[in-house]
């Protein structure tokens, strides 16, 4: 398995509606496997196949350390999604801070909705559906986002965008440092 370089927030792949994946073979298991090494070595919660470069509908999670204080909260451990749809939301909001592998050192926060069914293609491309409310929900959300070309600075107001764009500059120029290997696009 090895650490894959992760993109910055103004890189174009970012940008793009990612391919839906339509077969398996050793490569995209390799790169699941890669992705999960590469999630859990930036202490990321979840990592969309564009933050590496890779413009493919596949996103991998771990929402676990957001949830190991609170027994409430289902423990999903190590998911795959492939394909992914959100078939419906729960009308119930929440807002939460959120963060993301390809904008380090910024958090936000961000309202979306409580609940969602999905549907979706595991590791093995066999068709599964799921209910999440919470932050395997959020999560979810976060990184479907990504395979449509949208990042969750994206929902936040004019005003906050501005008093972030210094912040934003910094990551592309590398002076944040994120903690773990990105590819900073100038
Ligand atoms: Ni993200």
């Amino acid at each position: 398995m090895s650490i894959l370089p992760i993109v910055t927030y103004n890189d174009e792949v970012l940008r793009k509606k990612a391919a839906p994946i339509t077969e398996n073979s050793d490569n995209l298991q390799k790169l699941i496997d890669d992705m999960f090494e590469t999630m859990y070595n930036g202490s990321g919660v979840g990592l969309a196949a564009p933050q590496i470069g890779k413009s493919l509908q596949l996103f991998v999670t771990d929402a676990d350390p957001m949830t190991e204080d609170d027994d409430d909260e289902p423990k999903y451990g190590k998911l795959v999604f492939i394909n992914p749809k959100i078939i419906e939301s729960g009308d119930e909001k929440a807002t939460y801070d959120e963060g993301c592998l390809s904008i380090p050192g910024i958090r936000e926060s961000v309202t979306r909705p409580n609940e969602i069914k999905v549907s979706y293609l595991d590791r093995e491309l066999k068709e599964q559906t799921a209910t999440y409310s919470g932050w395997m929900s959020r999560v979810f959300q976060h990184e479907l986002d990504h395979l449509k070309g949208v990042l969750f600075i994206d929902y936040l107001g004019s005003f906050k965008k501005r008093l972030l764009k210094t912040r934003l500059n910094s990551v592309v120029t590398g002076e944040i440092e994120a903690g773990y290997p990105v590819k900073p696009k100038n």
